[in-house]
């Protein structure tokens, strides 16, 4: 039997994965929205960049409203993005180049377009249609239950006959009901049709979610809070605030990614699946990742840590102390399409620059596979879009500022909107700021102070320096506010205070930010 911690067994076990949030990467049509030819035609910059695969958000059959994530036909390109034939054609471009390719699987709800959920609403209630979803009853002016939906207001909308369908997330994506069995034979279908085709992996999305309990029981909540559904930032590992959570994390989910894992298997030693699980401990993500199920999880606390020594330690300790019984490599994340950009969650500036630059060199030099999202490698920040443009639901259910902030389509250069994001002149659907001109890729190509240049030489240094079986991670002393750990040959420094530090023994490889006076604060740097 392979040894379960070898990163070198499988290639997602210590591999960078670049996150490609399809709407905003390229446009190759001129209609300012990105698209499936447009990514192609930009693959050379995830080459050179030096990652080892990308993800891709959905780009099925869809009405978008969540953007991609409510899926009307899974088997199939929506028009706004190309065509299956556009798909075969990125992947192969991809694997000429060297790079794996991982798409993004909906599994817990549907869009209210699938042709399920209309066979559903024609059918009536207590059709065998119905109970591919969770529709309920309740007495007149209740709900079924007091669940709240991840993007606000309730998770129940009502049919016109009066029944009421569950759904976690907007009102257009319903909930399927995983315990009918023709749920899972579908979605073992969806996974077979696009392994088929050629693709690498699966990122599987809210992973925790599929099975709710099933008496769909109210959740129990304290005075001071309200009913949620676990709206994703709010989630904290690092809190250990355990929640009553009827809706999310089941035991029965585990067996459907049993399932999964041999339908991965039968097509090859090398696919993989990466779970989007916002689960309460480092233990419940760890279950995500036994070695009969998913490969992966995203590991959301190292997100969700504050800009300190003491927060990064802890989680860099507790993720690695959860993964290594079930023997999954740990992952890494500090960005995604759902969260505020993490230069702007650091402070902004030049100082969230700094900092995300510094929280980016340690990221790297752990062991297991990182997470990178799109402009991240540009030093991009969240942008404040002003309320006409904003689509993400959750603002147009509440009026709370949404997502579409780190959404905002990639500058890649040029000196004024749309940077090249495409062929058509003015905004793509999300306005680009007008002072990104030196933000691009173009603009920040071999200039060796840029935030990109210090991606791609992290990078190169991050294949010099492999993580190998057997380099554990050994946390150093330097001080309170000093992140520092060993991992092989690297000896990794971070400076979280606010004063310079003494530089320890040893060859400067790299350093995230100017090396004065030692370690500069918001600075992070890789030795031998
Ligand atoms: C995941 C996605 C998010 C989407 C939600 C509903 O959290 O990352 O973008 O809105 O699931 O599918
Ligand atoms: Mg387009």
């Amino acid at each position: 039997m392979a040894d379960l911690n070898d990163p070198t067994t499988s290639w997602w076990r210590n591999a960078v994965v670049y996150q490609v949030y399809v709407r905003s990467f390229a446009d190759s049509d001129g209609d300012g929205v990105g698209d499936l030819p447009g990514i192609t035609s930009r693959l050379p910059h995830l080459a050179e960049l030096g990652v080892d695969a990308l993800w891709i958000t959905p780009f099925y059959t869809s009405p978008q409203h969540d953007h991609g994530y409510d899926v009307a036909d899974y088997r199939d390109v929506d028009p706004l993005f190309g065509s299956l034939s556009d798909a075969d054609d990125l992947l192969a471009r991809a694997h000429e180049l060297g790079l794996r390719v991982i798409v993004d699987l909906v599994p817990n709800h549907t869009s209210e377009e699938h042709e399920w959920f209309r066979a559903a609403l024609a059918a009536g209630p207590g059709s065998p249609e119905r109970a591919r979803y969770l529709f309920r009853d309740a007495p007149e002016g209740e709900l079924p239950n007091n669940w709240s939906s991840v993007f606000g207001g309730p998770a129940w909308t009502q049919v016109d006959d009066g029944q009421w369908y569950l759904h976690l997330f907007d009102s257009t994506q319903p909930d399927l009901d995983w315990r009918n069995p023709e749920v899972p034979a579908m979605f073992e279908d969806v996974l077979r049709f696009w392994l088929d085709r050629g693709v690498d992996g699966f990122r599987v999305d809210v992973a925790h979610g599929l099975f709710k309990e099933a008496s769909l029981r109210d959740q129990e909540v304290g005075e001071d809070e309200r009913p949620t559904s676990g709206a994703t930032t709010e989630h904290s590992m690092v809190e250990r605030d355990l929640k009553d959570e009827p809706m999310w994390d089941q035991p029965e989910v585990h067996e459907v990614y049993r399932s999964w894992s041999k339908v991965l298997d039968e097509a090859g030693p090398d696919r993989m699946a990466v779970a989007e699980a916002w689960t309460q401990t480092p233990e419940s993500m760890a279950a995500f990742v036994r070695p009969d199920e998913l490969d992966q999880a995203f590991n959301f606390a190292w997100l969700l840590a504050d800009w300190s020594a003491e927060a990064f330690a802890g989680v860099i300790t507790d993720t690695l102390a959860a993964v290594a019984p079930v023997g999954a490599s740990p992952t890494w994340v500090l960005s995604n399409h759902d969260v505020v950009r993490h230069v702007t969650r650091y402070g902004g500036g030049a100082q969230g620059l700094a900092r995300g630059r510094a929280a980016t060199l340690a990221m790297l030099a752990l062991p297991g596979s990182s997470y990178l999202y799109q402009g991240e490698e540009l030093g991009l920040e969240q942008v404040d879009v002003a309320p006409e443009h904003r689509q993400d639901p959750s603002y147009l259910r509440t009026g709370e500022v949404g997502r579409d902030g780190c959404r905002v389509p990639m500058p890649w250069g040029g000196s004024e909107p749309p940077y090249d994001f495409g062929p058509a002149a003015g905004q793509p659907w999300i306005p680009q700021l007008a002072d990104w001109a030196a933000l691009t890729v173009e603009a920040q190509t071999g200039d060796p102070g840029s935030t990109l240049e210090f991606y791609r030489s992290a990078l190169r240094l991050r294949r010099e320096f492999a993580w190998t079986a057997g380099d554990a991670v050994e946390m150093l002393d330097l001080g309170a506010e000093v992140l520092a750990f060993r991992r092989g040959p690297l000896t990794v420094v971070v400076n979280c205070g606010d004063s310079a530090v003494g530089l320890p023994e040893g060859e400067v490889l790299l350093a995230s930010g100017p090396l004065e006076g030692g370690l500069p604060a918001d600075t992070a740097v890789w030795l031998r």
